[in-house]
């Protein structure tokens, strides 16, 4: 891992995600590290976010070292017309590392490629959120005591949202079945049923929910991704279609936790967060503790 970039979830192996899981708990229990005493770590958001960029710059503060770069792609001389070539070139002469969300596919795997120093992806369009699939990972393991043999249930967008792409291709390591729940118009991409068929993983998909959630170890709810609609009428079809209330959890397994990568929009109602079983907020806690141990490993401090 030291020195390479983390484009995909595809470029970690099991083991390399057993690593990461490991040190992520090791940090849990002793946050306050420096370990990066006079690095510095670019953070630049071309896209909105809250978890990913706060997580990720209380994670350095955390290990000690300092964090330089924007919230928005209006504050940066992209909005002069500067190309994202020229702004990786000109950023990796100040930084050890480049944390980076950006809306087009592939600009993270680009972004690499004309990088001298890793770039770690932190969501590029519809395409991968690993570090999101990693803290998913550290919470299914501490949540379930394991990361083998699960029944996870992925509900909402899952045409466009790139966490359930990035944690499906991560957890088809440990022989799940999944159940794919979402409306025609967002169902699973073929690329990834096709990703599991050639692993010989076990998937369903439905249009409803019925009693799919009474089987489930891990109920996965995503956001409708209203900003990868081309047509705001098709986003108003189907922005409600799944909402998660507490009176549906009543015949669910008391192992079955909620994850949800956040923000929410209307797709878990309110009354679930005092349910035990609701861990979306313990969820985003634990990217701390991960995006630690990812920058750690890729840094080679640890
Ligand atoms: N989970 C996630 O990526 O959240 P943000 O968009 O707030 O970073």
């Amino acid at each position: 891992m030291k020195n390479r970039s983390l484009v995909s979830i595809s470029d970690y192996s099991a083991n390399e995600i057993r690593q990461i899981l490991d040190l992520a708990a090791d940090f849990e229990d002793n946050p306050n590290q420096r370990l990066l005493t006079g690095s510095v770590i670019a953070s630049l958001f071309f896209e909105p976010s809250t978890r990913t960029r706060l997580s990720f710059e209380s994670a350095i503060n955390r290990l000690g070292g300092r964090v330089i770069g924007f919230s928005e792609a209006s504050s940066s001389s992209v909005s002069k017309g500067e190309t994202l070539k020229d702004t990786i070139l000109t950023v990796s002469n100040y930084s050890d590392l480049i944390v980076m969300r950006h809306p087009l596919e592939g600009s993270a795997k680009y972004a690499s490629e004309v990088s001298p120093v890793p770039v770690v992806n932190a969501g590029d369009g519809a395409h991968q959120h690993p570090t999101q699939t990693l803290l998913d990972l550290y919470s299914i393991q501490k949540t379930q005591g394991t990361l083998e043999n699960l029944n996870i249930c992925m509900i909402g967008d899952l045409k466009y949202g790139r966490t359930v792409h990035s944690l499906l291709m991560a957890m088809s390591h440990f022989n799940p079945v999944f159940n794919f729940i979402a409306p025609d118009e967002l169902k699973m991409p073929d690329e990834y049923k096709l990703f599991l068929d050639n692993k010989g993983i076990k998937y369903y998909e439905h249009t409803d929910m019925d009693d799919n959630l009474n089987y489930a170890d891990i109920t996965y709810m995503t956001r409708v991704q209203r900003e990868r609609f081309a047509d705001p009428v098709e986003y108003e079809k189907v922005k409600n279609v799944f909402i998660l209330r507490n009176e549906m959890l009543n015949e669910t397994k008391d192992n079955m936790r909620i994850l949800h990568p956040l923000p929410r929009v209307n797709e878990i109602n309110i009354d679930v967060d005092p349910n035990p079983k609701a861990y979306y907020f313990t969820q985003a806690l634990n990217g701390v503790y991960t995006r630690m141990a990812i920058i750690a490993k890729i840094l080679g401090v640890k």
